[in-house]
């Protein structure tokens, strides 16, 4: 399979470029910065260079032209301006969506977050709450797509622990769940529920928060 993955260099992003490499896969990250081809090249993918806040449609169509699935696992990250959270968490999932419709690209994955449905609870930081806006909007662009066979990924709060395979998984509804949660999970087993779920076509239109636990990950997708 080829996967295109937008935010290539990202901490989840190499550890899913790893695992789909070293199985067999090809994999293109979508990187900004030219110094970090090499790392991608390192994990077993290319890399094409293209920020995502400036490219056009028809740039990264090319880039998904062939691909058996792209998955969105880009971010704003910690220190970002409104205006940043909104062209990255928000602006730049529509780009790669509209370029994947373009490039006949149907399966779509996409690492939003856990909260976004508590942006506006009282008690959430001005900070987080402009993030799970970006990332609730960026949602609801996904809802309103019936050209893409989507999943989205919803992350409790990465560590950059080993991962042991085991996660718990919960197949969420449209916005919530309501009030907060803080619980952790693994970026490397976040990675395998992504692998996983590239794997399982008919999770398409499924919304799964992800969380540390006890389910190995095949499992957890069935529950
Ligand atoms: N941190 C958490 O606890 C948490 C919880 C839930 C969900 N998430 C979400 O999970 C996803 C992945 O997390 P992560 O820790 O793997 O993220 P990460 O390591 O911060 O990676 C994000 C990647 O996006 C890239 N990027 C930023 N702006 C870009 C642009 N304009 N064009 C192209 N690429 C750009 C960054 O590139 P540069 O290196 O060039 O900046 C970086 O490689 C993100 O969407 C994040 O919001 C995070």
């Amino acid at each position: 399979m080829k996967i295109v993955i937008a935010g290539g260099h990202g901490k989840i992003a190499l550890r899913l470029t790893r695992r789909l490499a070293g199985r067999g896969d090809s994999v293109v990250g979508i990187v900004r910065n030219p110094r970090h081809v090499d790392d991608i090249r390192r994990a077993g993918g290319e890399a094409v260079v293209l920020d995502l806040e400036h490219a056009s449609v028809d740039e990264v169509a090319a880039v998904l032209v062939g691909a058996d699935a792209a998955v969105f696992s880009a971010g704003s990250g910690n220190a970002a301006t409104a205006a940043r959270r909104d062209k990255m968490d928000r602006g730049a999932v529509v780009l790669m969506m509209d370029a994947a419709e373009q490039a006949g690209v149907r399966r779509f994955l996409h690492v939003s977050s856990i909260n976004v449905g508590c942006a506006d609870d009282r008690g959430i930081g001005e900070g987080y709450a402009v993030y799970l806006r970006a990332k609730r909007a960026a949602e609801e662009h996904i809802f309103a797509r019936d050209k893409l066979d989507w999943t989205i990924l919803r992350p409790g709060v990465l560590t950059d622990g080993d991962g042991d395979g085991t996660v718990e998984l919960t197949a969420g509804n449209k916005i919530g769940p309501t009030g907060a949660r803080f619980d952790q999970v693994a970026r490397e087993d976040v990675a395998g529920v992504l692998v996983a779920l590239i794997d399982r076509p008919d999770t398409a239109g499924r919304i799964y928060v992800v969380l540390g636990g006890k389910t190995p990950i095949e499992k957890a997708i069935d529950l």
